[in-house]
């Protein structure tokens, strides 16, 4: 038999080739906390200010949260899934307060939140249905659409216009579901979530709101409760399932959908990446219901808040942006591959991590970098930062 592998290494090679000479290609980098999840040692480069961490509160590395994770380890893993022997006390408690701060009946928790979207989407779709996905959607929306054996019709994005007309077209297939983000991970605009939901209820479509990154931080002033962008909008209970990560505002791990008692039942029975995989650890659940705790007393969001009113004033003085940013991803637009990879680089000289973002997180030529604001960011971090853009920007002619 004439082996064939030889063709396998020349596809591989041709396809890093090709990466490296567009700019595309990514490298592992070696990242290891030195004060908090901002002041870190970034390939053995001690003293590097993190400026791109989901951990937005600055909760991963707090001793109130750390203590209790610690003492509550007697095993490492159930070494099973939820199923067969995996179902542990922390995980039905850890549930039970995120049905409660979600304000639904129901959580259930997945080992990610990629896979909480996977899990949520393959489970719902098939066929007769359509699911109706914003262009901008994150990744795992977009594999869990793809998986799921449903039509996809892509929207333009946050485009009611577009959301409705492509609703309408499909107004005869018996299952519907529109699918968009709350806070938008590239972007960092909201979803306009009071219109969407109004148009899933007038033609009957379910709503998945993915609000990873708008979770724990945004939520309703009046209760001042921290559960998302749904509730900020004051529509929470118009959305069938509520999907969000333990492991960007929250700073531990996993991920959860909020629901109703019924669609719960249905996700432990058809939920491929629930069922087939094992269990999160009780001592990750003890931490996530640790910092739960923490999120409600609000100071956190609001240094937050604070942090990134400086530095988004300071950016649209150099002109980088052209409004004062809402959320924390606050991405500077700069093109081309190349010249994002470039902008990075020279942040790095001068001490700051921001990682370019381009194809395929983005589309082609609209690279960019994403800075992610912190509540841990101290005034001196946040001006280090402005100093460092200021400099990237003038030696790229982009001020
Ligand atoms: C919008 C969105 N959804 C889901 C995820 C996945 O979450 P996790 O990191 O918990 O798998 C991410 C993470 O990057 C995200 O940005």
């Amino acid at each position: 038999m004439v082996s064939t592998k030889g063709n396998y290494y020349n596809f591989v090679k041709k396809e890093l080739d090709y990466l490296r000479s567009y700019d595309l290609y990514r490298g592992l980098n070696i990242d290891d906390s030195l004060k908090g999840s901002v002041r870190i040692r970034h390939n053995y480069q001690d003293n590097i200010l993190n400026f791109c961490s989901n951990d937005y509160l600055g909760i991963s590395t707090r001793n109130e949260v750390l203590q209790p994770t610690k003492k509550s380890l007697k095993q490492i893993s159930p070494c099973s899934s939820r199923l067969v022997t995996g179902n542990t006390p922390e995980l039905e408690r850890l549930e039970e307060m995120l049905a409660n701060h979600r304000k639904t009946q129901t959580a259930l928790v997945f080992p990610t939140g990629y896979m909480a979207n996977l899990g949520t989407i393959t489970a719902l779709g098939g066929k007769n249905c359509v699911i109706f996905s914003d262009e901008l959607n994150h990744a795992s929306l977009i594999d869990g659409c793809r998986l799921s054996g449903a039509e996809i019709s892509i929207f333009k994005h946050n485009d009611i216009h577009d959301l409705e007309e492509k609703i309408e077209l499909n107004k005869r297939v018996p299952r519907k579901i529109v699918i968009t983000e709350g806070v938008f991970s590239m972007d960092g605009d909201f979803a306009d979530v009071r219109k969407i939901s109004s148009i899933c209820h007038s033609h009957d479509a379910l709503l998945i709101v993915d609000d990873a990154h708008g979770d724990f931080i945004f939520g309703n002033s009046r209760d001042r409760s921290y559960s998302g962008i749904p509730s900020y909008f004051g529509v929470n209970s118009n959305v069938d399932f509520h999907i969000s990560s333990l492991s960007k505002a929250l700073g531990c791990f996993g991920g959860y959908v909020a629901t109703s008692r019924r669609m719960r039942e249905f996700l432990i029975n058809k939920s491929r990446q629930f069922i087939y995989t094992s269990s999160v650890p009780s001592h990750l659940c003890v931490s996530a219901m640790t910092a739960l705790g923490v999120v409600e007393r609000g100071y956190l969001q609001n240094k937050l808040f604070r942090n990134i009113e400086l530095l988004g004033g300071e950016l649209c003085k150099l002109g980088l942006i052209a409004d004062q940013p809402r959320t924390q991803i606050i991405p500077i637009l700069i093109g081309s591959e190349k010249n994002a990879v470039k902008f990075s680089n020279l942040l790095l000289k001068k001490g700051i991590l921001i990682q370019p973002i381009r194809f395929p997180t983005v589309k082609k030529g609209s690279s960019r970098i994403r800075i992610s604001m912190s509540a841990s960011h101290t005034l001196a971090n946040i001006r280090n930062a402005v100093d460092a853009i200021r400099y990237a920007a003038n030696k790229l002619k982009l001020i």
